[in-house]
Formats: C-alpha cells, sequence, structure tokens
C-alpha cells in the first residue's frame, strides 16, 4: 500500500534495442512513501535516464514504471503526477524567477495570495527571495538550479525528482540547503529521488542510496549498509572517502591459521581464532580473494602487523591522511589526530579481522565483511 514508485526491470537503450546505447540495465527497485532515496553514481551510468523515465521524458525500452500501484509508462508526462527538478533547469525565459516557481500551481486554481506566500516560503528557504523579479537570463548558474529546485519542491505531487539539484552550489550554501530541503521534504510527507554524484549529500539527504554503475543498480540499501557491507567491489570502492584499500592476497591453510600472501614478498599468519570458522573455510578454498580495508579502519601498530613505507602525510585540519606503500600498491590511512610520521618512515599495520571486507577476484561479489560471511 504504502510504495510510492515501483520500477521493474526496466531498460532503456537510445537507438535501436539490443544495438544502441544500453543506457539502463534491467533495473527493478521500490521506493515507500514519505522516503527519500539518493541515486548515486559516476558520470554516465544512467542516472537522469532514469528519471526522465519515471517521469515520462523518455520512454522505457522494457520493463514497467508503476507510481502510487498505477502502471504509468505509458502515460504522457502530464498525466503522472511527478515533479522534476531538470539538470540544465529548464527555465522558461520570459518568466521571472517569481513567475517560474509559481507556474506549477497555475493549474492549481489557488488564490494569489496563497501561490505568493508559497512563493516567498520557498524563495526564503532557498535564498533566492531577493531575485525573485529577476530573469533567468540575467541569473547565476546557481541562481538557475535553486529557482529550478523551487519550482519542482512547490508542487503537491506524487512524486518529487530531483536531478542533481544543487551541483552548481558551493559547499557551504550546499549543506544548509541539504538541511532545509530535508526537513522540507520530511515534513510534508513527500517522497524524492535525488540524483547527485556527491556522496556526503546522498548520505545526509537520503533514507536508502541507490548505487549505479554501467546502467545496473549495484546496490540500493541504506547509507550505513553501503558503507559496512557493500555487495560488491565497485560499491565498496566507489562509496566512502577516502576510497577503501583493495589488495589481491592468496590465502591458504597454515595449520589451521589463516595465511595471507599479498605478493612482493609481503605476508599475514593470523592466529588461529582471528577469523570465524565459516569466514576462514570460505576464503581457503577460494584461494585467490581481493582485500579490502577502510582508510579509518586501518591501525599503525608498535610490534606486529605488516610492514609499510610512508610515502606522504597530509595533516587535512582535522583529520591525517596517510599514504604508505604496501604489497607494490598504495594503503592509505586516516587518523584522528595530527600523525608524526614522515615520507621514508617504515611503519606496521595491523589487518584485523575484523575490519576486512572480502570479494572474489572475478566476480567483484562480496564474501565475507568482518566475521560475517555473506550468504
Ligand atoms: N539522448 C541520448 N541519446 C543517446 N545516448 C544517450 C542519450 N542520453 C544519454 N545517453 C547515454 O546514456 C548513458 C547514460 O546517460 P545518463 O544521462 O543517464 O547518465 P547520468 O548518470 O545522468 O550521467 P551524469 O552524471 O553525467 O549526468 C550515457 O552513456 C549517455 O551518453
Ligand atoms: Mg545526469
Amino acid at each position: 500500500m504504502d510504495t510510492a514508485l515501483s520500477l521493474k526491470n526496466v531498460d532503456k537503450f537510445y537507438g535501436p534495442i539490443g544495438h544502441g546505447v544500453h543506457a539502463v540495465r534491467n533495473v527493478s527497485m521500490d521506493v515507500k512513501k514519505g522516503e527519500i532515496v539518493a541515486l548515486l553514481g559516476s558520470s554516465g551510468c544512467g542516472k537522469t535516464s532514469t528519471l526522465r523515465m519515471i517521469a515520462g521524458f523518455e520512454e522505457v525500452s522494457a520493463g514497467s514504471i508503476s507510481i502510487a500501484e498505477q502502471e504509468i509508462h505509458r502515460r504522457p508526462p502530464a498525466k503522472r503526477n511527478v515533479a522534476m527538478a531538470f539538470e540544465g533547469y529548464s527555465l522558461y525565459p520570459p518568466l521571472t524567477v517569481r513567475e517560474n516557481i509559481a507556474f506549477a500551481l497555475k493549474s492549481a486554481k489557488l488564490e494569489p495570495s496563497v501561490v505568493a506566500a508559497k512563493v516567498t516560503e520557498i524563495a526564503r528557504m532557498l535564498e533566492i527571495e531577493d531575485i525573485l523579479d529577476r530573469y533567468p537570463s540575467s541569473i547565476s548558474g546557481g541562481q538557475q538550479q535553486r529557482t529550478s529546485l523551487g519550482r519542482a519542491l512547490i508542487r503537491d505531487a506524487a512524486l518529487h525528482l530531483l536531478d542533481e539539484p544543487m551541483g552548481q552550489l558551493e559547499p557551504q550554501l550546499r549543506a544548509l540547503l541539504r538541511g532545509r530541503i530535508k526537513h522540507f521534504i520530511k515534513e510534508r510527507g513527500l517522497t524524492a529521488i535525488l540524483v547527485t554524484h556527491d556522496q556526503t549529500e546522498a548520505n545526509a539527504l537520503s533514507d536508502r542510496i541507490a548505487v549505479m554503475e554501467d546502467g545496473i543498480l549495484q546496490q540500493f540499501d541504506t547509507p550505513e549498509i553501503i558503507k559496512d557491507r557493500p555487495e560488491n567491489l565497485f560499491t565498496g570502492t566507489f562509496v566512502g572517502e577516502p576510497p577503501m584499500n583493495v589488495f589481491n592476497a592468496s590465502v591458504r591453510d597454515q595449520d589451521g591459521r589463516v595465511h595471507l600472501d599479498f605478493g612482493s614478498g609481503l605476508s599475514l599468519d593470523y592466529p588461529h581464532d582471528a577469523f570465524s570458522g565459516s569466514v576462514r573455510d570460505s576464503i581457503v578454498d577460494r584461494g585467490n580473494i581481493v582485500v579490502g580495508i577502510r582508510p579509518y579502519a586501518v591501525h599503525r601498530t608498535k610490534d606486529q602487523g605488516v610492514d609499510a613505507k610512508v610515502i606522504v602525510n597530509q595533516w587535512l585540519g582535522d583529520q591525517s591522511h596517510i599514504a604508505a606503500e604496501f604489497a607494490g600498491a598504495t594503503l592509505v590511512l586516516v587518523e584522528h589526530d595530527r600523525a608524526d610520521v614522515r615520507p621514508g618512515d617504515a611503519i606496521k599495520v595491523d589487518l584485523n579481522p575484523e575490519n576486512l571486507h572480502i570479494f572474489d577476484p572475478d566476480s567483484g561479489d562480496a564474501i565475507a565483511h568482518g566475521a560475517e560471511l555473506v550468504s
């Protein structure tokens, strides 16, 4: 009952089906009423195509889309009850900012005073109150973007689709608006899908994140699960800043202990009980694995651990980022204090099994997160 949007096996080809650009591949997802979902992925992964199919500006090549349990993918855009803020803003040039924002309310036949109050409220929220009487051609890109966002948010629609709504804004304003927009959406119980490249924005604004790459929905879950239990190597390395460290390793059983060999003469022998039994059996059986560990989960130790050599140590004002040479690759560590190490220093790092993410080197699928085996 509470499903606001449902995509079932949606495909998008630009050009002939089966031959053209396969922009969206068999995407299925359900969005609940009142939920904010972030579509996160790199440029060209199919985010805008997905939104445009939902809004009706692109046809689906296969599959179906329902809004509020009604199949809508054959209806024209105006018959879908969807409000969209476009990537390219699409403002009406002959109308002022005020008229652009109010435009969608025209058909709602509201009292002019009600419209005026709504426009003022939205403009204030978006910090564009002082440009309401200007025309799109005479305002900045960031102001146009906020006008477009206001025009979408003012509408009373079943679904709000926001394509990179804050991409043009500086970080301070973005952070301020993030909070306000979330509050606005939640207070009204709106359902929104927000496209973004920015993981901080996705984490801060959304209830769930849909990670896309190559037209494929890689994982759709809460920000916490996406970070702690990435389903595959793509999600693991795409989400998280700085990115997860990943290394190829071969594994063997050494008298019941796990022996990891990273190549370049670097290996680790774990104590007997370091890995849970099921994780140990699973990785030993495979022989080759990819080991991932997040930069803030790598800890320097005094004696045990593996050897690494500092390449750079940067203090970012509130944390240290240390890059170290490790098994012919680079290992990044994040520490919260000013780290007292210099380029060339030998360090030892602890790769605690609790913090390891283990992936299949061929498929990229996750095998285990810490002690938890992925079923
Ligand atoms: N009208 C079109 N005709 C042909 N190919 C297109 C068209 N629109 C998009 N594409 C292609 O489809 C793929 C997905 O594009 P889409 O615009 O959905 O990506 P996106 O994830 O929104 O990227 P960005 O973050 O750069 O906006 C890309 O390879 C793109 O070149
Ligand atoms: Mg796009």
